[in-house]
């Protein structure tokens, strides 16, 4: 039904770079963030909105009744994983959920993934995929000619939280132009600060990146930024910054990614926002948290009200039903 036009039998080469989403996102695979433009994101923050209307008002509706989604995660996820299948779930389609027996092995040299991409894409409409290896996603929409979309491929990008993070600050405060983004913890490897950041280039922001210096914004990401001629700075304190920043992102730092464990054990702790360190934020500010937390925010922030994780958590359901609808050609 919803085969990407003229999808080739990849027989095992490397197509590169998902297009723009000049045409909507019907049928389209979404692998990075570089995909969306300014519309693209108005149009589809709109139709979140309808889904959180819908769900709302009853719970679910039957837009994509007899679709079926393949969920394919490689690596450990709740949100990502749970709210899509809830998501889908909503929308009346169905879920084949595999997390179970999943072998990662490396998929740069063409092993086991293209064949179960196409085991699954004979069964399903659209197939969401979580991979240890950065470009895994590209690859599997390569092979694929159902839509792909990207659950998160390693230390790459993982757009779909870009999308929801990127909702959630223009639900919170009303604009991204003109806001000031602070963003702390472990920015080398947090692929959804690399996705957001990326993201914010579209807008008119300032950057305000917080982290040690084994752990800082990789040079690509910062390149980007540069390009676009935004303000950027780099610190290692959160305090310099945060009576400064309209959004304070923060992030847990990446312990899988780590060669050198004792590398990790001297990083681990650095951050902890506090309910002392939010006396000196601005009044009408965020935190977020793409979630999992593992300390950086002390649980007595909260019931703070400007502590908008778990509120960023439940709008990706939205966001991800909104996804789905658009791309299997429903919204
Ligand atoms: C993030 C991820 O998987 O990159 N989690 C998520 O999808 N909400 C962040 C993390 O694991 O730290």
């Amino acid at each position: 039904m919803t085969d990407k036009q003229n999808a080739p039998a990849n027989n095992g080469k490397k197509v590169g770079r998902a297009p723009k989403l000049d045409n909507g996102f019907y049928s389209q695979d979404i692998i990075s963030v570089s995909q969306f433009t300014r519309e693209n994101l108005e149009y589809i923050f709109g139709v979140a909105e309808e889904m959180r209307a819908i769900v709302k008002r009853v719970g679910s509706t039957d837009l994509l009744k007899g679709s079926v989604l393949a969920c394919v995660f490689y690596e450990p996820s709740t949100r990502t994983s749970a709210s899509f299948i809830a998501a889908m779930s909503r929308l009346g389609g169905t879920v084949i959920p595999i997390t179970q027996g999943v072998q990662f092995s490396s998929v740069s040299k063409g092993e086991s993934l293209p064949d179960t991409i196409r085991t699954l894409e004979s069964y399903a409409d659209i197939i969401v995929i979580r991979h240890p290896e950065m470009g895994s996603a590209q690859i599997a929409a390569d092979y694929a000619r159902k839509p792909i979309i990207n659950g998160g491929d390693g230390v790459g990008e993982h757009p779909t939280q870009a999308l929801l993070d990127l909702f959630t600050i223009e639900e919170e405060l009303g604009r991204v132009d003109g806001l000031n983004v602070g963003m702390v913890g472990d920015l080398r490897y947090g692929r959804t600060v690399h996705s957001l950041a990326r993201l914010l280039c579209l807008y008119d922001v300032q950057f305000n990146f917080v982290s040690p210096e084994i752990l800082r914004l990789p040079l690509d990401v910062m390149n980007e930024i540069r390009n676009h001629d935004l303000p950027v700075s780099e610190t290692y304190d959160v305090s310099e910054i945060i009576s400064d920043v309209d959004v304070l992102y923060i992030t847990r730092v990446q312990k899988e990614r780590f060669a050198d464990l004792s590398q990790y054990e001297e990083v681990r702790d650095l951050y902890v926002l506090t309910p002392e360190l939010m006396e000196d934020a601005k009044e009408k500010m965020i935190v977020m948290h793409p979630l999992p937390r593992v300390g950086e925010i002390s649980y007595a922030v909260d019931s703070d009200p400007r502590a908008a994780y778990f509120r960023q958590m439940e709008n990706g359901m939205y966001l991800r039903m909104a996804l789905l609808a658009a791309v299997l050609g429903k919204a």
